[in-house]
């Protein structure tokens, strides 16, 4: 259930190259929490008035070096909200709204798992990859960024993914390119069992897997960003248009509430 706590930050971790990974005391909902659920965070007393949404990346038994009782977010620093938070050490004050909307369901039994993620898309994954491990479900995953300084946690990822196939559009690490050059040869690659695509990235990266996994006819559920004011259902800031199941017209859905999880097939970007 949701609930607005004040916390203390515990650790705020500098990966470098402008991404953190920090760490608040849990007052217990940890364990309720789905993967690409999210928070809306905000540091009291700092000039941000607006909380801003993120992911939650580590759940208990994410992350084996994590303090006992805490929860991670990994963040990466674009403006006011982020460099404040970047700027906060442990024993600082967070006021935090969550869990918030729908996260991933696990996937249909008997199907493989690919991850697809693009730079800090890659957040709410660790703790999807670490459930689908307790469950000994294997996933491969696909991670891209612009350039080599923006994959977060790759090392981590290489270790606890079966498989991960990296792309920079530079070319500054892995395979020069995007993420949907290794996965159309993967969709295009016969298939003994059926594929269940999870991704989450910038919405034009979205987009493209969005198209490249319907016109394969492969389940994908898409974890999408929008600007969020409420995180709640309230302002309608974050509607993005989906069809209607039932009928096929187009409608407005909130990411904050019937997302950020939403079906690659019913998107109507
Ligand atoms: C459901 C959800 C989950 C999210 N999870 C995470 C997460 O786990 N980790 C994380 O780092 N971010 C996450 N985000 C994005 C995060 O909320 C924004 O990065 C944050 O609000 C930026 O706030 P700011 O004040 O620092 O930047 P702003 O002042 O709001 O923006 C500064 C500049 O950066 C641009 N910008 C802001 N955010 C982004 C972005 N994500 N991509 C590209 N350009 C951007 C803006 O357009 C603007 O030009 C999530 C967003 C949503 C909707
Ligand atoms: S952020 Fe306010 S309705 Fe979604």
């Amino acid at each position: 259930m949701m609930s607005d706590f004040a916390t203390k930050v515990v650790r705020n971790v500098d990966l470098g190259r402008g991404s953190f990974l920090i760490e608040f005391e849990d007052p217990g909902l940890g364990a309720a929490m789905r993967p690409a659920q999210f928070f809306m965070i905000g540091a009291p007393g700092g000039d941000v008035l607006l909380r801003r949404p993120f992911s939650v990346c580590g759940l208990p038994g994410t992350f084996d070096d994590a303090t006992p009782g805490t929860l991670q977010v990994l963040y990466r620093v674009y403006g006011r909200a982020t460099s404040l938070l970047a700027s906060l050490g442990p024993g600082a004050s967070l006021q935090v709204l969550g869990p918030l909307g729908r996260g991933f369901e696990a996937p249909p039994a008997g199907s493989d798992v690919l991850l697809v993620a693009g730079g800090i898309g890659s957040a709410p994954f660790p703790a999807f990859l670490r459930e689908l491990a307790r469950e000994r479900r294997p996933a491969s995953m696909i991670y891209g960024a612009r350039t080599a300084a923006e994959l977060p946690l790759l090392d981590w990822f290489k270790e606890h993914a079966s498989r991960v196939a990296v792309t920079t559009e530079d070319g500054s690490a892995g395979t020069k390119g995007r993420v949907t050059l290794p996965l159309a040869e993967a969709l295009a690659a016969p298939r003994p069992r059926p594929l269940h695509l999870y991704a989450c990235g910038p919405n034009p990266m979205l987009k493209a897997v969005a198209r490249l996994a319907v016109d394969a006819g492969v389940k994908c559920d898409l974890s999408l960003e929008a600007p969020m004011a409420c995180g709640f259902g309230v302002c309608l800031g974050c509607v993005v248009p989906v069809k209607d199941g039932a009928t096929g017209e187009s409608r407005f859905e909130r990411v904050c509430v019937e997302g950020p999880v939403l079906p690659a097939s019913r998107m109507a970007w």
